[in-house]
């Protein structure tokens, strides 16, 4: 032990600072090619950060595992930079598959396909399957295209915390327990990939992200949600990353329709900080007897556009567990296909 730099804890990640545009290749070259050999290397993404490994070394993924302290039960996402690459990870490129990455590619769109041979089984977690993608963020299409491996990537973050959208969230989330950091400030989408699977009998997504059912429909009318199964605590999920618990923050997290009153359960407990998330249709007056609890900057309005809303919801969390809020009360947000994605989210972190 010890050996390997993410086995030693006392060591601090190397942490690169890039532009999020243009991002100087001369700087990626050294943490793409210790990607390449077997570091774990944490990446921006235009969705959340990346905890990166090379995705045909079993030992690199392993060390995912391993730093997430994710059951090995929970398959990875495999990163490409060109579309050409993807004919290396699966059985088949379909032509659904094709029309979708003609259409969302680059982007935050996963698609499920059959896994080829050359990808490790424990990518998937065991699975005939393998989940792909190809990012926007131009800093992660520069690294892996450097790296000049496909990249095993889930959020990096521990498992069941929020998804980090800051290399700051990373570092204070994973700190050692990765090799590099690549900060090039906050992620543009905020919530993770869409997760869209090929080989059910009707396309289904498996985990609602931004891009919508209604938008994959213009290409795949057949496409569905998975019936509740994101939320069913069974091993028969067809997604078995889909926890019922997972993003969570610290502070207890709950969605609520009327402030007011969710806001009264904690007038008699004086240990109570508590963190708001409204949006902008959200009353804005707080009854003046309550409005103590609720901690100084922790009053936070993320209004009323489904993609700005989603860019600044984990920074929030995150910035709510930081000001050391016990309690989080999110006001409703509104209904509709572009805030499936948010509502999922949302489910998962309340307890
Ligand atoms: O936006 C994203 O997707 C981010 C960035 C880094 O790309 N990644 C991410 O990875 O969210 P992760 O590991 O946190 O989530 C992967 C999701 C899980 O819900 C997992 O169950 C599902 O994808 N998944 C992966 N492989 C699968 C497979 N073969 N079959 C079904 N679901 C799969
Ligand atoms: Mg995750």
């Amino acid at each position: 032990m010890g050996d390997r730099p993410s086995d030693n804890l006392d060591r601090a990640p190397t942490l690169i600072s890039v532009d999020a545009k243009s991002p100087d290749q001369d700087a990626l070259k050294a943490p793409a090619r210790a990607l390449s050999e077997g570091a774990l290397v944490a990446f921006p993404t235009e969705t959340v950060y990346g905890l990166g490994a090379n995705a045909l070394s079993a030992e690199a993924i392993s060390r995912i595992y391993a730093a997430k302290g994710r059951p090995a039960t929970n398959p990875l996402i495999v990163h490409i930079a060109r579309i050409e690459d993807v004919e290396n990870i699966v059985t088949a490129f379909t032509p659904d598959a094709q029309k979708l990455a003609r259409t969302f590619w680059p982007g935050p769109l996963t698609l499920i396909l059959g896994r080829k041979n050359t990808v490790p089984g424990t990518v998937s977690a065991g699975l005939s399957t393998v989940a792909v993608r190809m990012p926007a963020h131009p800093v992660a299409r520069a690294l892996i295209a450097l790296a000049g491996c496909p990249v095993a990537a889930p959020s990096a973050n521990r498992y069941t915390e929020v998804s980090p959208t800051r290399a700051e969230h990373v570092l204070r989330g994973l700190g050692a327990r990765v090799d590099y950091i690549i900060d090039a400030g906050p992620t543009s989408v905020g919530l993770e990939s869409t997760v869209l699977s090929l080989v059910e009998p009707r396309p289904t997504i498996l985990r609602p992200g931004m891009i919508t059912r209604e938008e994959i429909a213009r290409v795949l009318p057949a496409v569905i949600y998975a019936q509740n199964a994101e939320l069913a605590d069974t091993a028969q999920r067809p997604s078995p990353g889909l926890a019922r618990r997972h993003y969570s923050p610290q502070a207890t997290l709950r969605v609520v329709d009327d402030l007011a009153c969710a806001l009264a359960d904690y007038a008699a407990k004086p240990a109570a900080k508590i963190g708001l998330i409204l949006h902008a249709a959200s009353p804005q007056n707080i009854p003046e007897n309550l409005a103590d609890l609720i901690a100084p900057d922790a009053r936070l309005n993320l209004g009323d556009d489904p993609a700005r809303y989603a860019h600044k919801l984990y920074d929030a969390l995150h910035h709510l567990d930081q000001l050391g809020c016990t309690h989080i009360l999110v006001q409703t947000p509104p209904q509709g296909d572009p805030w499936r994605a948010i509502h999922d989210r949302l489910a998962r972190a309340a307890d």
